[in-house]
């Protein structure tokens, strides 16, 4: 049986170039060789969007990018992750395998706790009543604003792998944990019940582990650094002027690996003319103005095809949706057989 490979993005933003660079373009390379698996995990979303208005359009708009991009729903597999009730149904069976401690070292509960931490001491929140104790007047500061959703938010992820039997996960490096938090859910699943579960293997490109924003920081949504990667031109070379450098002068020695105009032209030029680049930049004799400008171009070359047809297909909401509803048709038949065995399994049949 061919492998299967899956990923998903959640529709919380416009999509970026770290987005295209560290998940779509391998992950839309592996449907030469494996049978693919795409969606998008708007259940995730709402851990942070409630409003129906904002999430729509970004449903349609990150459709929109998978298929531009060059998605073929006829040989792959696309759909929208709430269209799977299944994965809700795994979603609990797999919570109730999960310890808490695995979730509490989860780096985005992590980072939340982190900065409730910073931001107010305890001995500054009052207890809620005269029964709390001081313990929990600490957690519930340290949890302020942690929805359980955004807790457990791995166990829904370890669904969404599991469900398919995935055996590559195309991520960045931000997603790591996440796909061994899978991993060890599914061990352990299969450790009680006989195996049910691949294991799946993170697959993350080391070049393109975490693409830089325009201030050096990891690109992304939360991060405010992002350069689109379907904006009107005018808007991306905005983006692209806006990138942080350093003050060295055009005859200066620079060294290409630490900056962010290189790290991301590198990308998007022809390998001729990045090496080019690469040795001007280490000899003296290239400016960062000149090299934005390249990079504008570049983008531009590169996108501004898929742009059209991302334009194209945004006209068309229901014909969108369609898409994703046929799609998770056949996803829930490809999760059947194996809900039914855990079902089963579980007593719960
Ligand atoms: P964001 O950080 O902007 O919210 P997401 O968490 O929605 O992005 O990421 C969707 C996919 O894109 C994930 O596989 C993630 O690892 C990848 N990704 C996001 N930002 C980057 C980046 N800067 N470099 C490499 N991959 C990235
Ligand atoms: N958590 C991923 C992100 O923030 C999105 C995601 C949800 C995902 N379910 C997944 C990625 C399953 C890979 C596999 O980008």
């Amino acid at each position: 049986m061919a492998k299967i490979s899956l990923t998903g993005i959640k529709p919380t933003g416009v999509p970026h170039l770290g987005n295209y660079l560290g998940s779509i373009q391998p992950a839309l390379a592996l449907a030469q060789n494996y049978l693919s698996v795409y969606f998008i995990a708007d259940w995730h979303a709402l851990t942070t969007i409630k409003d129906g208005k904002e999430l729509r359009p970004l449903i349609h708009r990150l459709a929109a990018t998978w298929l531009a991009c060059g998605l073929d729903p006829e040989k792959t597999l696309f759909f929208q992750q709430s269209r799977v009730p299944e994965l809700g149904e795994l979603n609990w069976i797999l919570a109730c395998f999960t310890a808490k401690g695995v979730l509490n070292r989860a780096h985005g509960y992590k980072a939340m706790v982190q900065k409730n931490r910073d931001e107010t001491r305890p001995a500054q929140v009052p207890p809620f009543n005269d029964l709390e104790s001081n313990d929990e007047v600490i957690q519930s500061h340290l949890d302020a604003g942690v929805n359980i959703g955004f807790y457990t938010y791995p166990v829904l992820m370890a669904a969404d792998i599991l469900l398919f039997g995935s055996d590559v996960v195309p991520v960045g490096q931000d997603q790591k944990q996440h796909v061994e938090i899978a991993r060890d859910i599914a061990e352990s699943v299969n450790h009680r019940l006989g195996k049910i579960f691949n294991v799946p293997e993170p697959l993350i490109q080391e070049s393109v582990k975490t693409v830089p924003g325009l201030d050096g920081r990891k690109m992304s949504k939360s991060y405010d650094n992002v350069i689109p990667l379907f904006a009107p031109a005018s808007e991306i070379r905005k983006a692209v002027m806006r990138i942080v450098t350093d003050s060295k002068r055009p005859e200066d020695p620079k060294d290409p690996e630490t900056c962010n105009v290189f790290n991301l032209f590198k990308h998007f030029a022809e390998p001729g003319r990045v090496d080019e680049r690469r040795r001007q930049y280490s000899a003296g004799g290239v400016g960062y103005g000149d090299m934005k400008e390249e990079l504008a171009s570049a983008l531009e070359a590169r996108f501004s095809g898929a742009r059209r047809v991302y334009d194209e297909l945004l006209k068309d909401p229901a014909g969108l949706d369609r898409i994703l509803e046929e799609g998770a048709v056949r996803a829930r038949q490809l999760a059947g057989d194996r809900m039914e065995k855990l079902r089963k399994k579980l007593g719960l049949r």
